[in-house]
């Protein structure tokens, strides 16, 4: 074939109303079929005493290979002098969302095929919502069946009206309305005789007229993994990462970074099967290849690439459902999102508002029932990377799946929540309950002060004042003490570098659950280390202040209210902070509490107004 173009091309409408019978005849009168194939057909058909259907051609055609035809389940190939085509068939809603979401295909335009005798139905409406939902714009509506309404022009604009005005509300605006005869072969591949009103093109030359959409070639690098495979000969340690390339391209030496676990190697080989290695790998390819790093991924990630935007990582996104179950899509019930090669637990959050697809009715309630389409929160189980719809199909469409069934597919059009994968700082907890929803309702919002400076600095006395004053203010707090945690939860550490490290992380791990849960937590350690204190903000994330209570060591020790600088200084305490262990002042510190310079009440103050700033920053 000279051309190498390819374009994708669905065919959409009711069941009856005759997609086989056009896309078959299209084939015979296009040349697009095997030699003999229609007169084998014909003649079967006669031998069997039924009358011949050009939708028996498509039947005839499955799985058989021959001059570079083949039809599979779904999908017709065909050539014009312009072009290829793969001719996607959805025999109904549920295949149709299978296809388009899965990735197995991805069409780039959509014929709308309606009977002329029987008129718009309610299907045809649902599947033209689909398009709108899915973002494919190039539509052509097939006025079918034009010989049963005798090729009447009439009938033939009381349909084009009527679903002009369902398709604008949608934001679908056709490129054109053909009558056609699939039965007679009317503006299929040739122009009708009968319809001599009619100028527009046929249903060929409109196929050659759809532009394509490139590949998102330009777009970022999603290469979601389907599985990591080991070379199987003998001391061979490499592995494949495998998957198929949706969008962007990947050369060996590029840098790579997986999502969610945000895990990073670069590109050893690009590796195929059976075939020569192509010099990168581009969007719509299967592709493997193996790493320079031996790190641990698996199925469901996203490969993308280190030099290009990050897709979105998170646990609770906003999308549109169109939901198809026969039992209703509600808050009850636990589903598997599927989403690339993703597959976790799901649930639905909230639902913001409910539009009928056909009917376009909308209302509000927390439930949806078949054919019916919903602007809702999902919450998921574990971080899933995606991308946003208009952006890579393959990553930003998903299904959802009921038991063993798919009973609803959408598009993410929002992230809910930053999910910062260094800091695994995901905002949601067990059972599903979302950080969000808890400060909804206790109206708290979660922060972590965390308060360094020398033993003797007052950082205890501060915080319990402030403590008090939140507390007054209708606002829970809890001070994390040093010497408290140490008598508990890290009674096992001593004052090394190392066991102060490991203070610091798990005080910090623990501060970070007590803001998740709502609190504003004071943490009091002297966190002599700032690599530490940065760990500490790293885990917490953004609701993170650093205060330093400063006072120098002659100060601490003059004060030395537990008596310690004494002992150390007399060669009882090893390791002591600010004398025989070092102590490195924050350089950059949310707030500075010059103990030496303020007061007592006015470090409070100072404090406690910072505290109440955070807080009523409305960016939750
Ligand atoms: S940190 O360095 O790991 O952050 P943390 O704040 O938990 O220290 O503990 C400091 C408290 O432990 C001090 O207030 C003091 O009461 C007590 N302590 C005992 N030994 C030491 C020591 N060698 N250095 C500092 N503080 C010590």
């Amino acid at each position: 074939m000279d051309n190498e173009e390819i374009l994708n091309i669905v065919t959409v409408g009711h069941v009856d109303h005759g997609k086989s019978t056009v896309v078959g005849r299209l084939l015979a009168d296009a040349n697009g079929l095997p030699d003999g194939k229609l007169e084998a057909v014909r003649e079967n058909c006669r031998r069997n005493s039924k009358p011949f259907e050009y939708a028996f051609l498509l039947d005839a055609l499955k799985n058989e290979q021959a001059q570079g035809i083949t039809i599979d389940t779904a999908r017709c190939f065909f050539h014009t002098d312009k072009r290829q085509y793969i001719i996607i068939d959805a025999p109904g809603h549920i295949e149709f969302l299978k296809n388009m979401v899965t990735g197995a295909s991805r069409a780039e335009a959509a014929l709308m095929v309606i009977d002329a005798a029987r008129g718009v139905e309610e299907n045809t409406r649902r599947h033209g919502y689909f398009l709108s939902m899915l973002g494919i714009r190039q539509v052509s509506v097939l006025v079918n069946k034009m010989d049963l309404v005798g090729y009447e022009q009439r009938v033939f604009e009381d349909i084009k009206a009527e679903m002009s005005t369902f398709l604008d509300k949608i934001d679908i605006h056709p490129l054109s309305f053909i009558p056609v005869s699939g039965m007679e072969g009317d503006n299929i591949a040739n122009r009708s005789q009968r319809m001599s009103w009619y100028s527009g093109p046929t249903m060929l030359q409109q196929m050659d007229d759809f532009a394509t959409v490139p590949p998102p070639e330009r777009a970022s690098f999603r290469m979601p993994v389907q599985g990591v495979y080991k070379f199987t000969a003998n001391n061979d340690s490499r592995r494949i990462v495998a998957g198929t390339v949706e969008s962007g391209s990947v050369r060996a030496g590029d840098e790579i970074v997986f999502y969610p676990s945000g895990k990073k190697t670069s590109v050893k080989s690009l590796e195929v099967f059976n075939a020569p290695t192509p010099e990168r790998f581009e969007a719509g390819m299967a592709a493997g290849f193996t790493m320079n790093e031996q790190i641990f991924v698996r199925r469901g990630e996203i490969a993308c690439r280190r030099d290009e935007p990050a897709p979105q990582v998170g646990v609770r996104l906003k999308a549109n459902v169109f939901w198809l179950g026969k039992q209703p899509f509600d808050r009850s019930r636990r589903y598997y999102f599927k989403c690339g090669t993703a597959k976790v637990e799901m649930a639905l959050e909230s639902i913001e508002r409910i539009v009928n697809a056909s009917t376009l009715s909308a209302g509000q309630r927390q439930y949806c029932e078949k054919n019916e389409v919903c602007e809702c929160v999902i919450t998921l189980e574990r971080p899933v990377a995606f991308d946003l719809a208009g952006t890579v199909d393959a990553t930003s469409r998903f299904v959802i799946v009921d038991g063993y069934e798919i009973a609803g597919g959408g598009i993410i059009t929002q992230a809910m929540e930053e999910y910062d994968y260094n800091t695994r700082n995901i905002r949601w907890s067990s059972g599903g309950v979302t950080g969000e929803e808890r400060r909804r309702m206790s109206g708290m919002k979660g922060l972590v002060v965390w308060m360094t400076g020398l033993s003797g600095a007052g950082k205890t006395t501060i915080a319990q004042e402030v403590e008090r004053r939140l507390l007054d203010a209708d606002v829970l707090a809890y001070v994390l003490d040093g010497d408290r945690v140490r008598r508990g939860l890290c009674a096992d550490l001593g004052f090394s570098d190392a066991d102060r490290t490991e203070n610091i992380r798990r005080v910090g791990e623990l501060s970070n659950l007590f803001r998740d849960a709502g609190m504003v937590t004071l943490v009091t350690l002297i966190s002599p280390f700032a690599a530490s204190r940065e760990q500490a903000r790293k885990i917490v994330g953004r609701d993170f202040m650093e205060v330093y209570v400063k006072a120098s060591v002659e100060t601490c020790k003059a004060r030395d209210p537990k008596n310690l600088y004494k002992k150390a200084l007399d060669g009882h305490i090893p390791n002591f902070t600010g004398l025989s262990s070092p102590y490195e002042p924050p350089t950059n510190p949310d707030l500075v509490l010059d103990t030496e310079k303020w007061n007592e009440e006015e470090c409070v103050e100072a404090l406690t107004a910072a505290i109440m700033a955070r807080l009523e920053d409305k960016t939750i």
